[in-house]
């Protein structure tokens, strides 16, 4: 299989007043498209940072992201917001959902707003994650795990290449975090989505087709 997403020599200094720290340092890694990674790592090593940067939300400081042959780092703001409204979806520990439209609603939002017809799209979602039923409640009325896989539903709606999932699972309980895991897996093997998720969760492990330690501004496969 290609590589979708290439990432090399990828650095990261932020400068605060007269600190400067090195959050990623020299990086580098190829991502193989259709694979579930994951990256572990403590609080502040730098998961979201690296996730920020391949979503275009922040500029490396050095280093080249290269995505289905385009380096993302040589992006304008247009190209960027297209790529990520087009290419990318993304999940977040909270699941942002808003709570004044419906479950179906919420999903057709990301497809609204790149003009495209999806509802038998969002249902096929809804059914594969088991929350069909909830298409037409609000979310205020799911429990966590449902509001995550509305999320996830949300986030594949445009048929992304490529996952952003930064701690998806970091407000669930054990049992939620493993069905959410799970239904990673098995939208990376299915459908051929590229999923790539930071977390402070060892147990993620168990389910990736490759992981990723992330600290001290290293990334080194497990
Ligand atoms: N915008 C910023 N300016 C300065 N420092 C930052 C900024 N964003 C993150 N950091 C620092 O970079 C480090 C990594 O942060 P982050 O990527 O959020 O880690 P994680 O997601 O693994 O908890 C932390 O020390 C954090 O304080
Ligand atoms: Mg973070």
């Amino acid at each position: 299989m290609a590589n979708i997403l290439e990432i090399k020599n990828l650095t990261k200094v932020y400068k605060e007043a007269q600190n400067e720290i090195c959050v990623l340092n020299d990086v580098s890694f190829s991502v193989e498209e259709g694979k579930f990674i994951v990256f572990i790592g403590p609080s502040g090593s730098g998961k979201t940072t690296l996730l920020n940067l391949i979503a275009l939300l922040d500029k490396a400081t050095s280093g080249s992201i290269i995505f289905k042959g385009e380096d993302l780092t040589k992006f304008n703001e247009n190209q960027a917001a297209k790529t990520r409204l087009l290419d990318m979806g993304f999940v977040f520990q909270f699941d942002a959902l808003l709570p004044e439209f419906t479950v179906l609603e919420n999903i057709l939002m990301p497809a609204l707003v790149a003009n495209k017809k999806a509802k038998a799209q969002a249902r096929y979602w809804l059914a594969k994650f088991g929350i069909l039923q909830l298409a037409n409640k609000f979310p205020p009325s799911l429990s966590g795990g449902e509001k995550q896989r509305a999320a996830l539903a949300r986030a594949l709606i445009n048929k992304p290449s490529v996952l952003l999932a930064d701690e998806p699972t970091g407000n669930l309980d054990t049992q939620r975090k493993e069905q959410i895991f799970k239904d990673f897996a098995q939208t990376a093997k299915e459908e051929g989505t590229t999923i790539l998720m930071v977390t402070h969760d060892v147990h993620a492990a168990n389910y990736a087709d490759k992981c990723y330690k992330i600290e001290g501004g290293k990334i080194q496969e497990m």
